[in-house]
Parts: structure tokens; sequence; C-alpha cells
């Protein structure tokens, strides 16, 4: 790569749970050249609530833009070269806004938030047979604290300022994909309120066979259609970027098509290339998310996984679907050992503490701090530590954390091979906590089949990147096949035999079963 002369460049805006990135590849190589990233903090107002700021995000994103065109340019690299920008987000989280002023009218609800407990029991008492699948058909997801429209109903009845935004017209919703894209595209002068199918599809209001919202389900759940936004696909110009915080020292993005949008999941799906039918990719982000491709027909899980809109790459062009195992906690437990308890002061100190003793001692650590997700949907389970002797020390407790992240996503992967009937021979991983080798090691302990890791772990931003860059009237990335660039990866092996393996996965299952009925 010859710096200064960089051809086309294509931006992503990767706002996840824990942290916001802006990141800019080489649209030809799929190469990264730049990219700078936020934390975001998030605040537990109530037990089991989980709330962020929208302006932190917005700014977490600017804050972001800037300081990756500074890199840029320190590297003699123009950034009147980028072509394109693409979003990829936090799925779920939940967002209304006053389309006059521009405001949040209040924090945004994040997907692990559990305060919509008891509304989700009520719905689910109120269904005949007492069945959370009754709404499966349509949106392929059992009603859950997880998805948007039950937390979206909580600010109706709980916020006054939403309730008036509503009544007079003035509210938007959307997740975060949502709130970006409008704010980025001029605000309350004129931006793009729309999302993506694939986020639309974590709503439970969109129908994910017609590929729209429902009318039903948004009378089910009382919420005015006016407020959603428009839904588009993955791979399009939705607006140009008009904002002047875009105005960087060292140049515009202002003029930008923004021209990709995906959920994270989705987008690490097509940056880890898995376009064919069966191929599947796990990433480990604050929770971990397991997706396979199932092609054009969405396929409904017998095993608690849930149907999902994978992508659709152009207006034209077909939706894709996938079967999901969702994990809500995987990195978010490190985050819990340093904040809470204060065992580790960064997350890198947890490798060195759980390798120091290369076992959990017969410690089990069950993370369901919001309920259980996949396979389970338990949202009453709550987490539980077991097995502890007065041998054990916290160095068995961050090997009992790291275990916890390798058996939860076993337990999804047995319900993906089960649904499918053709079991996964090995595993693709990213995401942040695969820099960890010893989880790594341990996750292909525990599947008893190989991990296969990219060595660009930044696959998220790129899928959204690789959307933005072959949209309609961007066309600098090229998505066939034959011009994706060779990805080149890691192998880990499993190394313990298989009956080992068994019995601590066995321990694992009762310590679950205690999770999830621990009041009784
Ligand atoms: O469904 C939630 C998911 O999109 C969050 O991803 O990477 O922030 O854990 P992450």
């Amino acid at each position: 790569f010859e710096q200064g002369n960089a051809g086309p460049l294509v931006a992503a805006i990767d706002q996840g749970t824990s942290s916001t990135r802006f990141l800019v590849f080489n649209a030809k190589t799929a190469e990264l050249l730049s990219h700078h990233q936020v934390e975001i903090n998030q605040s537990f107002p109530k037990e089991g609530w989980v709330e962020e700021d929208p302006k932190e995000i917005l700014q977490s994103v600017y804050e972001c833009m800037e300081r990756t065109c500074e890199k840029l340019t320190q590297l003699n690299i123009d950034i009147s070269n980028i072509k394109a920008i693409g979003v990829t987000n936090q799925r779920e989280t939940t967002l209304v806004w006053d389309k006059e002023t521009g405001e949040p009218l209040y924090n945004a609800i994040v997907w692990l938030d559990l305060r919509t407990q008891s509304t989700v029991e009520r719905l689910i008492n109120k269904t005949p047979g007492r069945n959370k699948n009754h709404l499966k058909h349509k949106t392929g997801l059992p009603i859950s604290t997880y998805f948007s429209a039950v937390k979206l109903r909580w600010l109706m009845d709980n916020v006054d300022e939403v309730a008036e935004a509503v009544l007079t017209h003035r509210a938007m919703f959307g997740t975060v994909d949502s709130w970006l894209i409008w704010c980025l595209t001029g605000g309350k002068s004129g931006g793009v309120h729309c999302t993506d199918v694939t986020n639309a599809s974590r709503t439970m209001l969109f129908n994910i066979h017609t590929l729209d919202w429902d009318p039903e389900l948004c009378k089910y759940f009382d919420i005015p259609m006016e407020i959603l936004p428009k839904v588009r696909s993955s791979s399009e110009i939705y607006g140009l970027m008009v904002s002047p915080h875009c105005l960087c020292k060292s140049g515009s993005l202002s003029g930008i098509p923004i021209s990709g949008c995906l959920g994270d999941q989705s987008a690490a799906l097509v940056g880890q290339m898995c376009f064919q039918e069966g191929q599947a990719k796990n990433t480990y982000g604050t929770g971990c998310f397991l997706l396979r491709n199932t092609g054009a027909k969405p396929v409904m899980s017998d095993h608690g996984l849930l149907t999902t809109v994978a992508y659709k790459l152009g207006r034209d062009k077909p939706a894709c679907y996938a079967l999901e195992g969702s994990v809500a906690i995987a990195g978010a437990v490190v985050r819990w050992l340093k904040d809470n308890l204060g065992i580790i002061q960064t997350s890198t100190e947890l490798e060195k503490l759980a390798a120091s003793v290369g076992t959990s001692y017969g410690c089990y650590f069950v993370p369901a701090f919001s309920g259980l997700y996949a396979p389970y949907w338990e949202p009453s389970a709550r987490g539980i530590i077991c097995g502890l002797t007065q041998f054990t020390n916290k160095s068995h407790l961050a090997f009992a954390a790291l275990e916890a992240v390798c058996f939860q996503t076993r337990e999804i992967l047995d319900a993906m091979n089960q649904d499918s009937g053709i079991p996964l021979t090995q595993l693709q991983v990213d995401g942040g906590m695969t820099s960890n080798r010893l989880l790594m090691q341990l996750q292909a302990d525990i599947l008893c089949i190989p991990v296969v890791k990219p060595s660009m772990p930044e696959t998220t931003a790129l899928g959204a990147a690789m959307a933005a860059g072959a949209a309609e009237g961007v066309s600098v990335w090229s998505l066939r096949p034959e011009d994706l660039s060779e990805v080149t990866s890691e192998k880990f092996e499993p190394q313990i035999n298989p009956e080992e393996s068994e019995f601590r996965y066995a321990r694992w299952k009762k310590a679950v079963q205690r999770a999830m009925n621990w009041e009784t």
C-alpha cells in the first residue's frame, strides 16, 4: 500500500454497547488504514436497568471521526478519498426523540435492560397456553425483555415527555442506527428517519416475511406506526452527511453518502464473508452472538434460537436470513469483574490471572445478570457462582468467568446443530474478546471443534464498510465472490479429550439449572 495514493476508501461507524469506533478501509484491499475508539458510559439507575446517553453516543461518533481523520492525515492519506460511510450498531437498544427540537426524550434503554420483565410476564400470561413464542411466526422472536417493542411501550407508559410527543406527532422512535443516521443527515433540519431490515427485525414490530412493519404487531403493542422509521435495505444511499460537526480540522466529511446499515451481528456475518447457506460466525462482544446463514428462507428454530434477517445487500436484492443464538453476557462479565469486584484493573489482566491457575478448580459461574437468553429465554434467572471451597481464589473465579463464555457458546452451538441437523465442523469467531488466547483455546476445548479467528479482528466494521461501498451509486467495493479478499486466520485446535470436556459441560448445565430456579 502506497501512502498518499489510497484509492477509494470506505468508512464505518461501529457503535457497540461498550464503545464506539470509526474505521477507514481501503475498498480494493479491505485493509484497515486508521481507526479510533471511545468507551461509552452505561448507567444502572435501578437494579436490572441499563441506560446510555444518546447525546454521548452521538458525540462519541464525532470524536472518533475527528481523531481517525487526524490519523489519516498524519499518514498522508487524503480524507477526500472516503467515498461512503456505513453504520453498524448495538441492536434493540431503544430511543425516542423529538423531531422538532432534535432532543432525546429519555436515555437510550439498552438491550440488556430488564425493566420490562413484568410487562413481558403479563404478555405471556395473556397468550393461549402461556406461549412465549406466540408472535414467533411473524417476528422469528420469543416475547422477551430483549427486543425493542416492550422497551418502547415502557417509554410511552412511563415517560410523560414521550407520551406527550407521541400525542402531538413529534415523537420519533429508533434503534441506534436510526438515531445516528437521522442526526448525521441533518437532524431536525431534514434528517433521514430510517433503519435497515436487520435492525428492524429485532424490534418485534417487523414481519420478517413481508420485510415491513406489521400493523397487527404494532396493534398488539399499541405502538403508532407513524413514529417508526422507514425500513430500507442494508446497502443503499440513505442520505448525505450534512452535520457541521463532520467538519474535522483535517477536512470535511460533509456530503459523503451514508450507504450501509446493519445491526452489528449481521455486519460481522458479512465481514466474515459468510454468504453461503450453512456458514456461521460467533462474535464475542458485550454479549456473544452465533449466527448461521440459512439462505433465502427464514428457518424457525425448535431449540430456542431466533430467526432474524441476516442482510439485504441492495434495494432489489433478496433478503438473506439467519438462525441466531444470543448470549446476553460475555465481555460484560469481564467489565463486572473489573468494575464491581475490582479483581482486575484492566480487561487484559483477566487472561493472565486465569492462566496463572489454568483451571476453575470446580468453580462454575453462570453470569445470568439479565436473565438467560438462548436457548432458555428465562428473564427471572439470576447469576450464581457455585462449587466454592476454602481453596478457591480470584484466579479460579477469573477462569470460571472465561469458561462461562465458552459453555454458553457450546449451548447455542448445540442448539444450532440440532436445528440444522448438520453439525458445524469448525467455528469462525471475531470480536474484542478473541484477542484473549486462553479464551480461544478454552473455546476449542469445550466445543471439541477447531476455532478459527481472522487476523483482522474488526469484522463488524468491515461488514458495514462492504455494504456501504457496494451500494448502488457508490460502487467502490465489489462483493462478487471472486473479488473478495482472502482472509488470513489463526486456528485453535481442541487439546483436551472429549470426556473431560463433557464432564465439565455437564457440571455447567447443573449450575444453569440452579441459576434458573434460584428462588425456589
Ligand atoms: O443484540 C445486542 C448486540 O447487537 C450487541 O452487540 O457487540 O455490543 O455486544 P455488542
